[in-house]
């Protein structure tokens, strides 16, 4: 694997090195019209000269960004295009009035192979709308995630998780400086996120999903704070391209095949172990994390009696879902978890000064010591010996059965 990365950053270089970028040509895909404003990869139509020109350094910063700086392939590349040589079109952006129940869309023209999106006008300028929707092209002209319909659900967490990386991320600051563009807001959902962790990794359910809420997932994979071989800063283009093609496989089997080495099983536990205190590696939600941590309702257990507990029927852990269960008390603290089914179960242990250890639970136990000023939470995920292929717009099945698991805690109450 390592080999291959080097060979695609090589490709990059080569591509970076070229002393004049291919032109972009203008193409009226989804209809054409007056241009608003003209960029090196983009036209904006139906917009205000204001608000075109945030849209477009947006977008400018986005495609340096993703396709410049992380290898992307590019937005201005036929989907047909397979020997990806070009000619190389600018993408349109529209500006709409209204788009029923949506502020943004993309679309796809299949005879050009050529992406375009739809904002409503006031929507324009917000990046967590465009380039969001900008995010869902990237998706489209990598390919393979295209006409799968387990991959479905996960373009709305991929497409967040652009928008968010745009805005936050250390990875997209040398574009943002390029262009001027002041780092965002993050978007992050702590509350859905794990208030709601018990939910299925990506549910797509009408009203209850949390499709939009769970791109954090990718943050940690791209983040890769625990330094697993072969995640990194191209571990979701990865996700797409190593993704098997027309295997209607989910994004979690591809990542499995990208992480190689590392179960799956391992990244996901610690995913959520990591989701206890927020520690990511993303500066802005941690701080979030701690002005919001006493709103989350963290309501997963009742007491059976003499240090034990079991897990409320309705916080059960689904598919790839955790229950994150913060400790009171002090010293020495012991867990004994016991389930029907495979889980991954840790003690995270944050000290004073914000750092956090990670203690996984051989066989579901273990024991820590809190030293002075360190708090604990327990996190346990459902984590079984092999992937499903599930539908996310279906939770039903395997992916909608819950952890029934019970605890044995010393030292510590929940
Ligand atoms: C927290 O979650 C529990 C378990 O689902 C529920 O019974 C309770 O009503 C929730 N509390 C609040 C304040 O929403
Ligand atoms: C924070 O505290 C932990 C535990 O006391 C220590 O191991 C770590 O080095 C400290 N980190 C920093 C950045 O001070």
């Amino acid at each position: 694997m390592h080999c291959i990365v080097s060979v695609l950053a090589l490709a990059a270089l080569q591509v970076g090195a070229q002393t004049t970028e291919p032109t972009f040509q203008a193409n009226n895909v989804g209809g054409g019209g007056r241009v608003s404003k003209e960029s090196p990869h983009f036209r904006i139509f139906g917009a205000s000269s204001t608000q075109a020109d945030a849209a477009v350094r947006e977008l400018e910063v986005a495609y340096t960004c993703f396709i410049g700086d992380l290898g992307w392939r590019s937005t201005g590349l036929s989907f047909n295009d397979a020997s990806n040589r070009g000619p190389y079109s600018k993408m349109n952006i529209y500006g709409v009035s209204s788009l029923g129940a949506a502020a943004g869309q993309m679309f796809s023209d299949p005879r050009t192979g050529y992406s375009y999106l739809k904002v409503v006008t006031r929507y324009i300028a917000d990046p967590a709308v465009t380039v969001h929707e900008f995010g869902h092209a990237l998706a489209y002209h990598e390919k393979n995630w295209v006409d799968q319909q387990r991959t479905g659900a996960w373009w709305e967490p991929m497409a967040n998780w652009v928008a968010d990386t745009f805005m936050t991320s250390p990875l997209c600051a040398k574009a943002r400086a390029q262009y001027n563009q002041p780092e965002g807001r993050t978007q992050i959902d702590l509350n859905k996120v794990i208030g709601s962790s018990h939910q299925t990794i990506v549910d797509a359910s009408t009203g209850s999903g949390n499709y939009y809420q769970s791109w954090p997932l990718l943050t940690y994979v791209t983040n890769n704070p625990d330094k697993y071989p072969n995640l990194g800063p191209t571990t979701v283009r990865e996700m797409m391209r190593q993704y098997k093609q027309k295997s209607n496989e989910t994004p979690l089997h591809a990542l499995e095949r990208v992480a190689q080495s590392t179960p799956i099983q391992t990244i996901i536990g610690r995913y959520w172990a990591r989701m206890a205190y927020v520690d990511i590696g993303h500066t802005q939600a941690q701080q979030l994390f701690q002005q919001l941590k006493t709103r989350i309702n963290y309501s997963n257990l009742d007491s059976t009696g003499s240090g034990t507990y079991r897990v409320k029927r309705n916080r059960r852990p689904l598919y790839m879902g955790a229950s994150i269960i913060p400790l009171k008390g002090t010293g020495a603290v012991t867990a004994k978890v016991t389930a029907n089914a495979p889980f991954t179960a840790t003690l995270a242990i944050r000290s004073q000064n914000g750092s956090v250890r990670y203690v996984d639970l051989a066989n579901g136990a273990g024991e820590a010591t809190r030293a002075s000023g360190e708090e604990a939470t327990l996190v346990i995920a459902n984590t079984p010996s092999s992937l499903a292929l599930y539908d996310a717009f279906s939770i039903t099945g395997v992916v909608a059965q819950g952890l029934d698991y019970q605890v044995q805690l010393t030292g510590a109450t929940p």
